[in-house]
């Protein structure tokens, strides 16, 4: 399936109140797909939904903090009562504080090294964990994990690539992990219909990084998030275990 074809799919973003989640959850939406917004802030996430919801779409504000087991769990539980299904589950909540923590580096600074990895690996694997009996019961299950190229050991250790200077080690390993997680759900869902691959969305015009990343960034959210709704919509015979960005396959 296209983006430009209609689905009736239910679709998770995770941190969809703004940023690469917010435009990922308004394209899922004006594809057909009814679109829970998971936000760690309530009163957020009903915000975001009724902007979306303004537009004509159908977008229901979803409570999650992905740090939170109990969160993940009364989200979960919701989400089989309210909704009964659940076809596309986007891991897009993340974090850089490595980017506005000057001296994060020198020495590495691991309380910040632990918080990324609670929201970008372990927050990303109990969402997965807790969602996947509905995915698994769905026709056409996908998660799409929202990766990125800092997170390439290949591209890290490539002099030729304009990623091999950048250094922030809690970001790019995480984003490594996460890789790992994608194909190890791939792997253990590989005879299922569910579909598991890792997105690099782009350098995207968001607050992620800091104040200049918007200015900096070349990539409005809207045209990163059509990239991660590719994915979403893969039919049953497309890729599992794969890192792709807008040109295609990224190396690991
Ligand atoms: N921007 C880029 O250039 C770029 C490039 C490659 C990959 N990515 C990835 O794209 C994803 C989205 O980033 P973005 O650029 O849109 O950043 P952003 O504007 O900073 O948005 C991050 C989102 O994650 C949410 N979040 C953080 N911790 C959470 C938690 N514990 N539970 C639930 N939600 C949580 C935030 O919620 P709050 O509003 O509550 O903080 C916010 O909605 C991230 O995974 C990022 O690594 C971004």
């Amino acid at each position: 399936m296209t983006i430009t074809q209609q689905t009736t799919a239910v679709a998770l973003v995770t941190g969809a109140n703004r940023g690469l989640g917010l435009a990922t959850a308004r394209l899922l939406g004006e594809s057909g797909a009814t679109v829970l917004l998971g936000a760690r802030n309530a009163a957020k996430a009903e915000i975001a939904a009724a902007e979306l919801r303004d537009e004509g779409l159908e977008c229901w504000p979803l409570s999650l903090d992905v740090e939170s087991a109990a969160s993940i769990a009364e989200a979960a539980e919701r989400v089989e009562r309210d909704f009964g299904r659940l076809d596309i589950l986007v891991n897009n909540a993340g974090i850089l504080p490595e980017a506005t923590t000057p001296g994060a580096l020198q020495p590495l600074d691991i309380e910040l090294f632990r918080r990324t990895f609670e929201t970008n690996v372990f927050g990303a694997a109990a969402v997965s964990q807790a969602f996947l009996p509905l995915l698994r019961a769905s026709e056409a299950g996908r998660i799409v994990n929202v990766s990125s190229r800092m997170g390439s050991l290949a591209d890290q250790l490539d002099p030729t690539s304009p990623y091999a200077s950048m250094v922030v080690p809690a970001y790019q390993t995480s984003k490594a992990a996460l890789n790992g997680l994608t194909v190890a759900l791939a792997k253990s869902l590989g005879d299922t219909p569910v579909r598991v691959n890792s997105v690099c969305p782009g350098w995207v015009q968001t607050d992620l990084g800091g104040p200049d990343n918007r200015a900096a960034a070349p990539t409005t959210a809207h045209d990163a998030a059509r990239t991660v709704v590719e994915m979403a919509f893969i039919p049953a015979d497309g890729p599992t275990g794969t890192f792709v960005d807008l040109d295609g396959p990224v190396p690991w």
